[in-house]
């Protein structure tokens, strides 16, 4: 008899861990860990958007919706989002599946055949990986580097990158994930420029589109883009309104395709859960705005904390993220990340991320999130600088 493995897909069968769940593992749920680990603060999500669900749920919005998005928040983001970019952007575009990963995941399985090709920019959130794996697509990566103390990405490099015939999609994250770079809105229309050209299907991953230092809002794909352009747009709710466990996201497709965007809404998950819905209502709306700039406010402080204890360390080199809400420090000495980042929970109680998950090159960095409250940040951060002169 065939072995269930043997009777898998193989892309499943090889399917690897990230490095960050190989950590977590380790100690999620110990109440004694300052978990900097994974994309989110400590601080619930804030009140008028957890009553509106409530109030839902109370009003007994229990039931199927439409599967692509209940029609009152597919109108509340369109508004949202031509009030963002100011751009008009048809409501026949719009998903809103259960969340951002599922729009990752939704949005490949739109695009990519088993045997195509993409280009990921790097260092790169690990999720897109486990996606792209997942369907059988080949992955060349174009680094960031460094520049003057902050990361840029050298479009003529993604240029190179891009196979004629070849490459399907290229992935991007802006503002990134790990490193805070955000694509400057000349790269954004290169970009989406040379992907209408060679045919290539762009994976906007803009999740961290309010999380900025500077300005309201990242430039975004759907600014320079044409209804029918090659991209595909890939947002949520978790990170601009702290709503990180609803599990709440959404993508703009290229026009044209909304019956074939219903028919997969309904046979993936049949929509997002409906009374959370009216939590992402409420956050695009006006309740939404002063909590986006209150959070990105915090964030900001946060990341001046990790300056503060990081930013003079002799073995440190800490980049200064323009946006998301992470650091990506590169240490010196170090040689083994997972390492490194089992030891520091093991012996200082404090989650990371090891950099090898985020892409070859990566080895000597650590990510570590700075959305937690700023008191906790800072111990998490003075044990840190205590491991690290322990050990380096
Ligand atoms: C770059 C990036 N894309 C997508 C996601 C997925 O977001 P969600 O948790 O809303 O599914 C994350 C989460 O951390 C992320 O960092």
């Amino acid at each position: 008899m065939p072995s269930a493995e043997t009777l898998l897909r193989a892309e499943f069968v090889d399917l690897e861990p990230s490095g960050i769940g190989k950590v977590v593992i380790q100690g999620f749920g110990d109440p004694e860990v300052l978990p900097l680990w994974v994309g989110e603060g400590d601080t619930p999500t804030p009140e008028p958007l957890r009553r509106a669900a409530i109030e839902a749920l109370d009003r007994g919005e229990t039931f199927y919706n439409i599967p692509r998005g209940r029609r009152e928040l597919l109108a509340a983001l369109k508004t949202y989002l031509e009030r963002l970019y100011g751009v008009e952007i048809d409501q026949g575009r719009l998903v809103v599946p259960g969340s951002t990963m599922l729009a990752v995941a939704f949005a490949a399985q739109m695009v990519l055949n088993r045997g195509d090709h993409a280009v990921v920019v790097t260092p790169h959130w690990p999720n897109i990986l486990s996606v792209f794996e997942m369907m059988g697509v080949q992955v060349s990566f174009v680094r960031q580097e460094a520049h003057e103390g902050h990361w840029a990405l050298d479009i003529n490099k993604v240029a190179e990158a891009i196979e004629p015939g070849r490459t399907k999609a290229l992935y991007i994250n802006s503002p990134c994930n790990p490193t805070g770079f955000i694509l400057p809105p000349a790269d954004v229309r290169r970009l989406m420029d040379l992907c209408r050209e060679r045919g290539v299907v762009v994976f906007a991953d803009e999740v961290y589109h309010r999380t900025v230092f500077t300005g309201d809002v990242a430039p975004s794909f759907l600014e320079v883009a044409a209804p029918d352009d090659p991209v595909i747009s890939i947002n949520g709710f978790s990170k601009a309104w702290a709503m990180t466990g609803w599990r709440l996201g959404w993508l703009v497709a290229p026009a044209g395709f909304e019956g074939q965007l219903s028919t997969w809404s309904m046979a993936l998950n049949t929509g997002a859960p409906s009374f959370t819905q009216f939590g992402g209502i409420a956050a695009l709306g006006e309740t939404g705005e002063p909590i986006v700039r209150e959070l990105r406010e915090g964030y900001r402080e946060g990341f001046e904390i990790v300056r503060r204890r990081l930013g003079q360390h002799p073995k440190i080199e800490l980049r200064v993220p323009d946006g998301a809400f992470y650091a990506f420090p590169k240490i010196k000495g170090l040689t083994d990340s997972l390492r490194f980042c089992e030891r520091l929970l093991a012996e200082e109680k404090v989650g990371t991320a090891p950099g090898y998950t985020f892409g070859p090159g990566n080895e000597a960095h650590i990510r570590l999130c700075f959305a937690m409250s700023h008191e906790k940040l800072d111990e998490a951060l003075r044990r840190l600088v205590r491991f690290v002169d322990r050990h380096l």
